[in-house]
């Protein structure tokens, strides 16, 4: 049995298709069991119990002098539990820097890294999935806002991140923290474009500056310190920028390219299946 966290989410609900896909036995995570929609699956708000694997993650926000209590949770239930692998999605840039987004996430690892228990960590790029952004304003027509519209990323498929889980989950990967991402460097007004391509119109862009991205995410609650981090690290910095060879080298194929995750998700930006 392999339980997986945040089985509704972008990464985690691929963990869960991947693993049933491969007749594992799955217990699937969520705060709202009986809203559960993805494959025949156990489902459960928080048992662990059984597990002889975990894949972990957890939304809860950076909180600027706080902890991931959420996680700690998670942790806590895997010891009581006696599962013998974690595997924990973190970020690209894992523990480093000095502000309060690097010690936050140096606090998330060490939580997995100092159970005692055998880990994984997982340190993926931008995802793909985060052009769902876009999902309001592309089927009326309406431009789309993009942030840091110009800052190239190798972003990468939560599908890929998926594969790379469900590898460490079958026993691999102990003790190995492997950053992941997609094979090409792209700009949001990129994604934009190839989006476009794929639906088969041109797609108008709003771009955001730095003022309107710090805004915005204030407005939705993001704490100024943390907004601060976000601007500081990702317009001074050329972290998660060049694609590397990790996804190739762990799944014996090429990750998978931003045209594909579209194509796939074309029906969230209005695209009728054909
Ligand atoms: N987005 C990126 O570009 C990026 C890049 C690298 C790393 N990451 C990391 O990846 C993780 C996010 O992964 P993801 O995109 O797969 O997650 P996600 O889809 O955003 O969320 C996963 C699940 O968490 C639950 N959830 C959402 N908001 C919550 C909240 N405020 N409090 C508690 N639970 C909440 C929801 O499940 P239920 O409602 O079913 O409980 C949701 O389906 C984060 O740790 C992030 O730092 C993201």
């Amino acid at each position: 049995m392999i339980v997986v966290a945040g089985a509704t989410g972008h990464v985690g609900s691929e963990v869960v298709a991947q693993l049933a896909a491969a007749g594992e036995p799955v217990r699937a995570l969520t705060r709202r069991p009986d809203a559960w929609q993805g494959p025949d699956v156990e489902v459960s708000r928080d048992d662990l119990s059984g597990a002889r694997a975990a894949f972990l993650m957890s939304s809860e926000p950076v909180a600027p002098g706080g902890t991931p209590t959420r996680l700690a949770e998670l942790v806590a239930r895997a010891l009581d539990a006696g599962v013998g692998h974690l595997v924990l999605l973190s970020v690209f840039s894992g523990p480093e820097g000095a502000d309060v987004i690097g010690r936050w996430n140096a606090a998330r690892e060490a939580l997995v890294v100092d159970s005692g228990v055998p880990w994984t960590l997982l340190r993926p790029g931008r995802f793909f999935s985060n052009a769902l952004a876009w999902a309001r304003s592309v089927p009326d027509g309406g431009p789309a806002p993009v942030g840091f519209a110009r800052r190239a990323a190798a972003g990468i498929d939560p599908a890929d991140v998926a594969a790379v889980a469900v590898r460490a989950l079958g026993g691999d990967l102990v003790g190995a923290a492997p950053r992941l991402t997609g094979p090409e460097s792209l700009t949001p007004l990129d994604e934009l474009r190839l989006l476009g391509e794929v639906l088969g119109r041109p797609l108008p862009a709003r771009e955001l500056g730095p003022d309107d991205v710090a805004r915005g995410m204030v407005a939705g609650g993001t704490a100024p310190e943390v907004v601060d981090a976000i601007l500081a690290r990702t317009l001074g910095s050329d972290e998660g920028v060049d694609p590397l060879p990790t996804v190739r080298e762990l799944l014996g194929r090429e990750p998978r390219r931003f045209v594909d995750w579209a194509r796939a998700h074309a029906d969230a930006f209005g695209a009728v299946p054909s």
